[in-house]
């Protein structure tokens, strides 16, 4: 089994610079890191933290360094794929000392833990927002399902194979949704399918498997379906999640802020 933090959309900037010229992405992972650190004795131990994407919202050297400093403090292997956002140039850079990141071309990757193979896909087409697969993406995920064994499977991935109803964030949503789909089996697994992008908690499927999107740490979008829905973002619920691969073989959503108690019933 394997349990792993799932922190995405961190969006941080360079220091001394805001996102959407308003939020400080850099303090708001650092105190986020802060109070998830905080809540780990009550997580117990993990064996990694998964990023889904959007590590950095301006590409540049100095958001990557000040990111990859705050997620070393879990005193985890880090492990991510690239979102819309990321430079992968920089992004390569950040990480490049990781074993798990390839020297060229796509970052994907495979990592085998015990009962488990986590499988991270590049979804980034530099220049837009929308996602897309490309071949060898797909190849690299089918020769690694192949190779998977009686494993437990987890996909990760930024842009997620479903829509939420949002109309901005579904037109920037992954392109090619049915080549993913028909790059995994149905009999495969058990697989989980996690990503970011959307800024909130939504659960879908790829053909028989599990789909679920993990909150920003930085910001939100609002559920708001009608088509002249306002274009912006929120500054919360933010939050992050837990998977386990394990027997309890679960995904959970937690907040950033919770409420205050605990008190007797
Ligand atoms: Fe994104």
């Amino acid at each position: 089994m394997a349990r792993f933090l799932h922190l995405t959309d961190l969006h941080v900037v360079a220091p001394g610079t805001l996102c959407s010229g308003m939020l400080d992405t850099g303090a708001i992972l650092r105190a986020g890191v802060d109070r998830i650190l905080a809540q780990m004795p009550a997580i117990g131990p993990l064996d990694g933290v998964l990023v889904t994407g959007d590590v950095s919202e301006d590409g540049s050297a100095a958001s990557y360094d000040l990111a990859v400093r705050e997620l070393a403090r879990f005193g985890l292997p880090v492990y991510a794929v690239p979102g819309n956002h990321d430079n992968r140039a920089a992004f390569r850079a950040a990480f490049g000392g990781a074993a798990w990141m390839p020297a060229a071309g796509a970052v994907d990757w495979v990592v085998d833990l015990p009962d488990t193979r986590m499988i991270g896909l590049d979804t980034l087409v530099e220049g837009q927002g929308a996602g897309r697969l490309q071949p060898d993406s797909l190849e690299f995920l089918t020769h690694a399902l192949n190779g998977a064994g009686a494993r437990a499977v987890v996909v990760a991935l930024h842009h997620p194979p479903l829509r939420t109803g949002i109309r901005f964030m579904d037109n920037i949503g992954l392109e090619n949704t049915e080549d993913l789909a028909a790059a995994i089996p149905a009999n495969c697994g058990p697989l989980i399918c996690v990503a970011g992008h959307v800024h909130g908690v939504y659960l879908g499927r790829i053909g028989a498997h599990r789909v679920v999107t993990a909150p920003s740490l930085c910001s939100a979008f609002a559920l708001d379906r009608r088509p002249d829905a306002r274009v912006g973002f929120l500054t919360g619920p933010t939050g992050y999640a837990l998977l386990d691969t394990g027997p309890d073989d679960s995904w959970t959503a937690q907040p950033l802020f919770m409420g205050d108690g605990p008190f007797d019933f």
